[in-house]
């Protein structure tokens, strides 16, 4: 089984190296930190037609984007690039994961919440 990691930051990195052990075919991204390994690609999840390229060319079965923006003061103080890469590059994987016919799995967090309430389903 093929599989894509996106984004090989904190979580992405340790699934990679998790699913290369197991004998996964495992292929990966980074962004701004260069990733020196023939099975990893540089990827801008904002731009359309590279995520597309990549999606495409890997073509794996499983895509786990993993990409974020995830430095919670960064995003309250610059809202349009959370919002370009956390909501926009977030659709633009799914697209075109969803194109492919792969399986795609989003990790979330619970910074989405206010704290107000507790104990929340998956689907709320
Ligand atoms: N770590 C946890 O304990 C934890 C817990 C719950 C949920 N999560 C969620 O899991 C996801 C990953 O968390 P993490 O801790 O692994 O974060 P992280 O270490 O900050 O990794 C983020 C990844 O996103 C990439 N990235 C940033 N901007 C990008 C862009 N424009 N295009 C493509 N890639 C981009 C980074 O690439 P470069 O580094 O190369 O720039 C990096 O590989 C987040 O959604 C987070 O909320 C994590």
């Amino acid at each position: 089984m093929k599989i894509l990691i996106i984004g090989c930051g904190l979580l992405g990195m340790k699934l990679y190296e998790n699913l290369r052990k197991e004998k996964y075919d495992v292929y990966g991204t980074f962004y701004e930190h260069p990733i020196e390994n023939d099975h990893c690609f540089r990827l801008d999840i904002t731009k359309i037609p590279d995520v597309n390229h990549l999606i495409n060319k890997i073509s794996s079965d499983i895509i786990v984007h993993t990409s974020a923006v995830t430095n919670v003061d960064e995003c309250e103080r610059d809202r349009k690039k959370a919002s370009s890469v956390n909501v926009q590059g977030t659709r633009n994987v799914a697209y075109a994961g969803g194109k492919i016919g792969a399986t795609v799995v989003y990790i979330s967090t619970d910074y989405v919440f206010d704290g107000e309430q507790g104990f929340y389903k998956e689907a709320e």
